[in-house]
């Protein structure tokens, strides 16, 4: 079965493209599609803005969509950036910009704890939905470390493996992320839809 992934983060899409090729599923990119979907994130949860963006995308290719929304949620401000993590400080700003400014507005926060979330929707034609969702938790590390990945990865740090998001491999990063999780998750729940529809 054939899916579209909807979005234009190339990084995630990476991401989602790896781990759903390990678990067997065809994933084509909304611009292969000729698709340009641009959703406006309006939904105050994940799980609300992931399915907007697979929704419109199914709509517009008739196929299944599948869309993941996510963000960091710090507790020393009270879960923030959250599904605004994206526009954190304004769209002007790039992801060094964000993450220093992230940093800057938890200067002498008592808590550096924090997690990510990601919310995978799909839909089908035929209205049918699966949802998904991974949490990693963590900390917000004092000072960026680390090259790889995107986004907040090179300030958010796992205490266990005492490295940030930013310094492990793409497999390494899939093995313990909120994406990877919440796909692992997706795939399960993929694998029953389809048994049921056999
Ligand atoms: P979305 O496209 O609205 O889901 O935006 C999610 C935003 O959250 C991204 O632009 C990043 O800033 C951040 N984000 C999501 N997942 C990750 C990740 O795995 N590492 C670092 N930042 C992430």
């Amino acid at each position: 079965m054939k899916f579209v992934l909807a979005s234009q983060n190339p990084h995630k899409l990476v991401e989602m493209q790896e781990i759903l090729s390990a678990h067997g599923v065809e994933a084509v990119l909304q611009s292969e599609m000729g698709i340009h979907v641009d959703v406006e994130e309006t939904g105050e949860t994940f799980a609300a803005n992931a399915m907007l963006k697979a929704k419109a995308v199914m709509e517009a290719s008739g196929l299944p969509a599948i869309a993941d929304d996510s963000g960091v949620c710090v507790d020393a401000l009270n879960g923030a950036p959250g599904v605004y993590s994206a526009r954190y400080g304004g769209p002007e700003l790039d992801d060094t910009a964000r993450y220093k400014l992230l940093l800057a507005n938890m200067r002498g926060a008592a808590s550096r704890t924090a997690h990510f979330t990601s919310c995978i929707a799909c839909i089908f034609p035929n209205g049918d939905t699966i949802e998904a969702e991974g949490i990693c938790p963590g900390t917000i590390a004092f000072a960026p470390q680390g090259d790889g990945g995107f986004g907040y990865d090179p300030v958010f740090f796992l205490p266990e493996l005492r490295k940030t998001y930013a310094q492990l491999t793409p497999e390494e990063k899939a093995a313990v992320s909120h994406r990877g999780k919440a796909l692992a998750v997706f795939d399960e729940k993929l694998r029953d839809y389809l048994k049921g529809k056999k």
